[in-house]
C-alpha cells in the first residue's frame, strides 16, 4: 500500500498543484483524490515533459507547459493512466465544475479521467448568497470582523453538511428522493438565506436545475470507495491533495479566520476513506516565504514596496501572488519557522517540498523566523488564542541570499550553496527533511534533494 498526502503547512497556495502534478507523474500515481474544499481552491499546474526523453519526431501532449489553473479537477489529470477524483470531503459547484472542465479541454488537458465522489456534497447559489450576506453583515456590524472567503459558497455548504441537511451528489441521481426531499430543503435554504435578507429559493426551480446537473454529470458521480478499495488492494499509487493549508483549517487555524473544512492529513483519510494505515508519506508544501489572502493575523507579514518584492518575483505572470480563485493580492511576508514546524508535526510530515526557493534570488539577506516574541518572552509554537497571535512579533535568523542560478535548476547540488544552506536552514528549524526545492512554476522545476 502507498498512499501519499500532499498538504499546504501555511495559509494556502503554497504550490501544492505543482507538487502533486509533479509527484503523480514521478510515481506514476494512479488515483489522485482530493480530500477537502472545493470551489475556493486556485491551484496553479503547469505540466511538462521532458522534450530530450521523447523518441525522436515525437510531438509533446498538447497540454505542455500550458498554465492551468484548476479550482475543482484534481491536480493528476496530466500523469496517463490515473484517474483523478473529486473525494467524499469535497464540496461541489456542478456550474463552475462544468465550465472548468470546459476550460480544461481547450487548453488541451484530458477530461476523460475525471471522477466525482456520490457523498461529495452540492454547492448551491443559495450558499454563495449565505456566504455573501453573511460577510456582509460581519461588516455591517464592524468591518474588522469580515473575513474575506472567497464566497464561493463553501462555508454554508459545509455548515449544512454538518448539520445533516445538505444535498449530496449522489442524490442528484435520485428523482424520487428528489421529489420528497427538495420541497422542505427549499424552504430550509430560505429560511436560512431569508435571516439575512435573501430571496426564497425555489422548489421547483431547484428541481429543474438537479435534474439539469444529473444529466450532465451522471458518467463521472461514483461511489468512490470501490475504487480506492480495488487501487489499494493492487498497490498502486494513491496521492491524496488537499486543500488551503494548517493556517487555515478549521481546527487549528487562526480560528475564526479559517475555512470550513480540514486541510491535514488526519483529514485526508477521513476525505477520501484511504485508511490512516496506508499512509507511508506525508509531504508538508511550504513556500520559501509566507503568503495568505483574506484577514487574519500574519507574524511575518510586511507591507507595501517590500511585500511588492514578494509578490512580483519571478518571471511570469502565472507565478505573482495574486489569488487564482478572487484575483485578490496575496499578502507577503518571510518564512514562517514556528507555524510552519507546527504544521509539519500535526501532519506528521515525513518530508517538505519548499517551493519557490527561486523567487528569493537577489536580496542580500533572507530570514526565517525562529521564534516569536511576546512582551519580552520567547515563544516556539502558535498559540491558540488568534487575538494573542496578532500581538507577536518575529525572532528573525538571517541568512546569506543569493543572486541567480536557481531557476529551474533540477538538481540538488546544482542550486546556489546559499539556496541550499537557506533549505537547511529550513530543515533544522522544522525538524523535517527538505526533499524537494522548487525552482519555477513548472513541473520540471523541481529539484529532489537525493539527485
Ligand atoms: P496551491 O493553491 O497550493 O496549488 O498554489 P497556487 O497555485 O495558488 O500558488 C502557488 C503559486 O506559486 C503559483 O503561481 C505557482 O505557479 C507558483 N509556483 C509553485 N511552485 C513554484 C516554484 O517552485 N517557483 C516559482 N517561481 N513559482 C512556483
Ligand atoms: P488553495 O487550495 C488561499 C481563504 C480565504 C479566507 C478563508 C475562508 O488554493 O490553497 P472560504 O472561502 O474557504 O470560506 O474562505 O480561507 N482561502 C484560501 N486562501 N488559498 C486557498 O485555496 C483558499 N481557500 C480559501 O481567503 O481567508
Ligand atoms: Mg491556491
Amino acid at each position: 500500500m502507498s498512499a501519499v498526502v500532499v498538504v499546504g503547512l501555511g495559509w494556502g497556495d503554497e504550490g501544492k498543484g505543482k507538487i502533486v502534478d509533479a509527484i503523480a507523474a514521478e510515481r506514476g500515481a494512479r488515483l489522485v483524490l482530493r480530500f477537502n474544499g472545493g470551489p475556493n481552491a486556485g491551484h496553479t499546474v503547469v505540466p511538462g515533459i521532458d522534450l530530450k526523453s521523447l523518441p525522436a519526431g515525437t510531438a509533446p501532449p498538447s497540454w505542455h507547459d500550458r498554465v492551468f489553473r484548476l479550482h475543482q479537477v484534481p491536480s493528476g489529470i496530466f500523469t496517463p493512466g490515473c484517474i483523478s477524483i473529486c473525494g467524499p470531503g469535497t464540496v461541489i459547484d456542478p456550474d463552475g465544475f462544468l465550465a472548468e472542465l470546459a476550460e480544461v479541454q481547450e487548453l488541451g488537458g484530458d477530461i476523460s479521467t475525471i471522477l466525482l465522489s456520490d457523498r461529495a456534497h452540492v454547492v448551491l447559489q443559495s450558499h454563495r448568497d449565505r456566504d455573501r450576506l453573511l460577510e456582509a453583515a460581519r461588516h455591517a456590524t464592524s468591518p474588522s470582523l469580515e473575513q474575506g472567503t472567497t464566497k464561493r459558497g463553501v462555508g454554508p455548504c459545509y455548515e449544512d453538511r454538518a448539520a445533516h441537511i445538505g444535498l449530496r451528489l449522489g442524490d442528484l441521481l435520485d428523482g424520487a428522493y428528489l421529489d420528497e426531499y427538495l420541497p422542505f430543503f427549499a424552504a430550509e435554504q430560505s429560511r436560512r438565506l431569508g435571516a439575512y435578507g435573501g430571496l426564497p429559493v425555489d422548489a421547483r426551480a431547484l428541481r429543474d436545475q438537479c435534474d439539469q446537473w444529473a444529466d450532465a454529470l451522471r458518467p463521472r458521480i461514483v461511489d468512490s470507495f470501490l475504487l480506492v478499495r480495488d487501487a489499494l488492494a493492487r498497490n498502486d499509487t494513491i496521492i491524496l491533495e488537499g486543500q488551503l493549508g494548517v493556517g487555515r483549517d478549521v481546527d487549528w487555524g487562526i480560528y475564526p479566520y479559517v475555512t470550513s473544512s480540514g486541510t491535514t492529513a488526519g483529514s485526508a483519510a477521513a476525505g477520501t476513506g484511504v485508511p490512516v494505515t496506508a499512509i507511508r508519506e506525508v509531504i508538508g508544501v511550504a513556500k520559501a516565504f509566507s503568503t495568505s489572502v483574506g484577514s487574519g493575523p500574519f507574524v511575518t507579514e510586511v507591507h507595501g514596496a517590500e511585500a511588492m518584492r514578494f509578490r512580483e518575483a519571478g518571471g511570469s505572470e502565472t507565478e505573482h501572488e495574486y489569488g487564482v480563485t478572487t484575483g485578490r493580492p496575496r499578502r507577503c511576508g518571510w518564512f514562517d519557522a514556528v507555524a510552519t514546524r507546527q504544521a509539519a508535526q500535526i501532519n506528521g510530515c515525513t518530508g517538505i517540498a519548499l517551493t519557490k526557493v527561486d523567487a528569493l534570488e537577489g536580496f542580500d539577506e533572507v530570514k526565517i523566523a525562529a521564534s516569536y516574541d511576546q512582551g519580552g518572552k520567547a515563544i516556539d509554537y502558535v498559540p491558540s488564542n488568534t487575538r494573542t497571535i496578532g500581538h507577536l512579533s518575529p525572532v528573525y535568523e538571517l541568512f546569506p541570499g543569493w543572486t541567480g542560478g536557481t531557476r529551474d535548476v533540477r538538481v540538488w547540488s546544482e542550486l546556489p550553496a546559499a539556496a541550499r544552506m537557506y533549505a537547511d536552514a529550513v530543515q533544522d528549524a522544522c525538524g523535517v527533511p527538505v526533499a524537494y526545492a522548487g525552482t519555477g512554476p513548472t513541473r520540471l522545476a523541481l529539484a529532489p534533494r537525493h539527485s
